[in-house]
């Protein structure tokens, strides 16, 4: 459904309640802070349509994998993000009625999602069918100061009547998730219990034996006054839960604070949970809500003062942008490197949680450029500690000496994936995962990196490559049997372009890196050879005799690379040719059809081009986008931005635009129809790319900023920050002109359109356009 959602700068706002759009609105209101995370459901109860989710970054369970039918090879598992205890649960009875907005009457309700400030208020006003009205204002967030805590307030205003309001603020770990494949408990309870005003449960999860205790203290306040409260302690499994009665009077506010902590055993000792937990809760409360929610409010700033986006003339977009950061930074803050971003955050359930390429191919370029270095750096270490299980899993698969292959989804480093064409065949992960060490060390010059961890993953990858591509005799060329491109809706395929192209790049990568780092710190190279048993002559005898000899399919013709081996001789009916009725073709179609079609789900080709723009030129980057994107149905929310970008590359800024708008309100206007489930994270990333390296035009070019800027005539100016080696730096677009301004002390020099400019330290260049 469009525009649901009011249009607001800095805030998503709801106003008025439509069930049948709720679980939609619990994804959108999702509030995290990198440590823990939660769909907006409500606190009181609610027995209409919703979809529950509490989630505890890490903390995840192996659900044992249900196929038809084994291949050797399969995961044992699918590791699933766990539903955790629900710490928001506050309980409202009037009288003996309980409050619940599906029953009685919804006199008004608005919902807001203070994205400045990162906190979700909601607000309304309801009968319940004896006729008592109430009003209600509930203000929570997840704190970014104390990551393990957040915080509610819950007022409630009895309207037309004095009685008894039971108030029974819970922690509810009696959680199932909607994603399991056996309808499993993930959950046993280890201990709770209810003491000098703190009520927990501590919970371990079957099979990884994650300990999480989730806590809860309340205080209770009539209007201003904080009041002293009796409380029945109610205690059943998996649950706490502390009921208060309160003669409330017509006119009179009751307000509940809760505080809440969630610890996990990542990071303590399981038996310490208790005590730190009572410490944790001491010095929130003692801080106090409205203290808490100003530090939250702070954070916030300095977080916008780095990433924030400004288009101006276009409020609709704008607020699009700043959905899509702020989801990014509620997600993943690079504070732990055992930590990665789930296609779904902590907005739902779907994707199980786990990291696939979509970090390193999205995700990477926009904390590189907006967060301290240290952030990108912990998602290029998150692989690097999972080496061992890449070359396990590749080992499972019948490489050898070494040779990594990087799941395809993962948690832990371990292949979670089971269907054999994406866990066998979507081979191209690997690729992303050494671009990202390259665009990371691109983008921040820090080359030690590459000595301390990067060549080691680079090489583990190439040996899985130079194992995996085959010698054609017919050919007399290197070839890639049986692989999936991105492009999942087919499978299977010989020579994929974008896949062989990424292959043969890793190789060369890993030679020009063997090559660097043997010069910079030869003691390193040689402790890693030794290490890795690295026969370096016949290795990189081999990787250099594929790079020479490898067969990319293309069409002379046409003077485009074909996506495979074959792909012409598919019938070419293009998508605008198509019934409507037809699309989305993942929802119509079989997937035999869809199979055996030329439509692309996502940037295959044209993801290469992307990766890769400086080895082609215009021309041959022109001819294969028209050719391709009218043949792709855009079907994962990852394909949008990398056309926009090519779009803006190519010059065409209308283009740009309209792929621009698909990604940025996808889940503010429900485009797919399946926010409901949950936000598509990582594609924010990539809406992000859309205006930075689309519209921005921005590149890193021989260790210099370039911009080449293009500005959809629908804005005024478009405005971002960027932080590059040590500088801060604001880029303001205008249809007249450039501004580069230096909020930081140190001299950068950036290209404009190709010329060089000096932008001292708190500086600006203006340049004429
Ligand atoms: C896309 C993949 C992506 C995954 C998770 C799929 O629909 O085709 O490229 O990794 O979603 O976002």
């Amino acid at each position: 459904m469009k525009d649901y959602f009011k249009v607001d700068e800095w805030k998503i706002v709801e106003e008025g309640f439509d069930p049948h759009y709720n679980k939609v609105a619990e994804s959108v209101f999702s509030l995290g802070n990198g440590r823990m995370g939660q769909r907006a459901n409500f606190e009181e109860a609610y027995s209409g349509e919703t979809l529950q989710g509490n989630y505890v970054a890490g903390v995840y369970y192996p659900d044992k994998t249900r196929v038809g039918w084994w291949k050797n090879g399969y995961p044992e598992y699918f590791a699933k993000v766990l539903n955790a205890a629900n710490w928001i649960g506050i309980d409202v009875w009037i009288g003996n009625e309980q409050l619940d907005l599906a029953k009685g009457e919804v006199i008004s309700f608005s919902r807001e999602l203070n994205m400045k400030e990162g906190y979700l208020k909601r607000s309304f006003r309801a009968k319940t069918a004896g006729g008592k009205e109430v009003e209600v204002v509930a203000t929570r967030f997840c704190s970014m100061v104390d990551d393990e805590c957040g915080a509610i307030k819950y007022t409630i205003t009895p309207l037309n009547f004095d009685d008894i309001i039971t108030i029974t603020p819970f922690i509810d770990g009696d959680i199932a998730n909607k994603d399991s494949n056996y309808d499993e408990k993930f959950w046993d309870e280890v201990q709770k219990g209810i003491a000098e005003g703190i009520s927990s449960v501590q919970l371990r999860t079957k099979k990884t034996g994650f300990e999480v205790l989730t806590a809860m203290k309340c205080v209770l306040f009539n209007g201003d006054t904080q009041v002293d409260y009796q409380s029945t302690p109610i205690l059943k499994e998996k649950y706490v839960a502390t009921e208060i009665k309160v003669d409330a009077q017509q006119g009179e506010p009751v307000t509940l604070i809760k505080y809440a902590v969630n610890l996990s055993s990542q990071n303590y000792k399981a038996e310490e949970l208790a005590a730190r937990a009572t410490a944790l809760l001491a010095a929130i409360s003692a801080k106090g809500f409205d203290t808490m929610l100003a530090e939250q409010a702070a954070a916030w700033a300095e977080k916008w003062k780095h990433n924030d986006i400004i288009i101006e003339g276009d409020a609709k977009a704008q607020q699009g942008i700043r959905f899509n950061i702020f989801q990014l930074n509620q997600t993943y803050t690079g504070e732990d490197d055992r930590l990665n971003i789930g296609p779904k955050g902590f907005t739902g359930e779907k994707y199980g949680g786990s990291t696939y390429w979509d970090t390193e191919a999205y995700c990477v370029p926009f904390y590189l450029a907006t967060a301290e270095q240290k952030v990108a750096r912990n998602l290029l270490l998150y692989r690097y500690k999972q080496l061992g299980k890449a070359i396990e899993n590749a080992k499972l698969l019948g490489f050898k000496n070494g040779a990594a292959l990087y799941p395809m989804v993962t948690m832990d480093g371990t292949e979670c994936h089971n269907e054999w064409e994406i866990t066998f065949e979507e081979i191209h992960r690997n690729g992303a995962i050494a671009f990202a060490i390259y665009n990371y060390v691109r983008y921040t010059g820090n080359e030690a990196y590459l000595a301390d961890y990067g060549l080691e993953v680079l090489i583990a990858i190439s040996r899985f490559w130079s194992q995996r591509i085959t010698f054609s005799e017919d050919k007399q060329q290197y070839v890639m049997l049986g692989v999936t491109g991105p492009n999942e809706y087919e499978n299977n395929v010989n020579n994929n372009w974008y896949t062989s192209t990424i292959a043969v790049w890793c190789m060369k990568y890993t030679l020009e890196v063997i090559g660097k780092v043997k010069h910079t710190d030869p003691a390193k190279y040689d402790a890693l050879a030794t290490k890795i048993a690295f026969d370096e002559a016949t290795e990189t005898g081999r990787f250099a005799d594929i790079i020479a000899k490898m067969y990319f399919p293309h069409d002379e013709k046409l003077g485009i690379y074909l996506q495979q081996d074959g792909y012409l001789d598919k019938e070419q009916i293009l998508v605008k040719d198509l019934p409507k009725s037809e699309l989305p073709l993942v929802k119509k179609w079989s997937w035999d059809r869809i199979l055996r079609s030329i439509y692309i789900k996502q940037a295959d080709v044209l993801q290469g081009l992307y990766f890769f723009e400086e080895d082609y030129d215009l021309d041959t980057i022109r001819r294969n986008y028209d050719f391709y994107e009218p043949r792709t149905v855009h079907e994962s929310s990852l394909s949008p931005c990398v056309h926009a970008i090519l779009a803006a590359k190519l010059g065409d800024v209308e283009r740009a635009y309209q792929f621009y708008l698909r990604t940025s309100r996808l889940d503010i206007d429900d485009y797919n129809d399946d926010t409901d489930d949950g936000c598509h994270i990582t594609s924010m990333a990539g809406t992000w790319m859309a205006i930075v390296e689309g519209f921005g035009g921005m590149r890193v070019k021989d260790d210099m900023l370039s911009f080449n800027p293009l500005l959809p005539g629908e804005w005024k100016a478009l405005s971002f920050q960027i932080g590059f080696r040590g500088s801060l730096l604001n880029i303001r677009i205008a249809h007249d002109g450039v501004t580069v301004k230096n909020l930081s002390e140190k001299a950068i020099t950036v290209l404009l359109n190709g010329d060089s400019q000096l932008v001292s330290g708190n500086g600006e260049v203006l340049v004429n356009v």
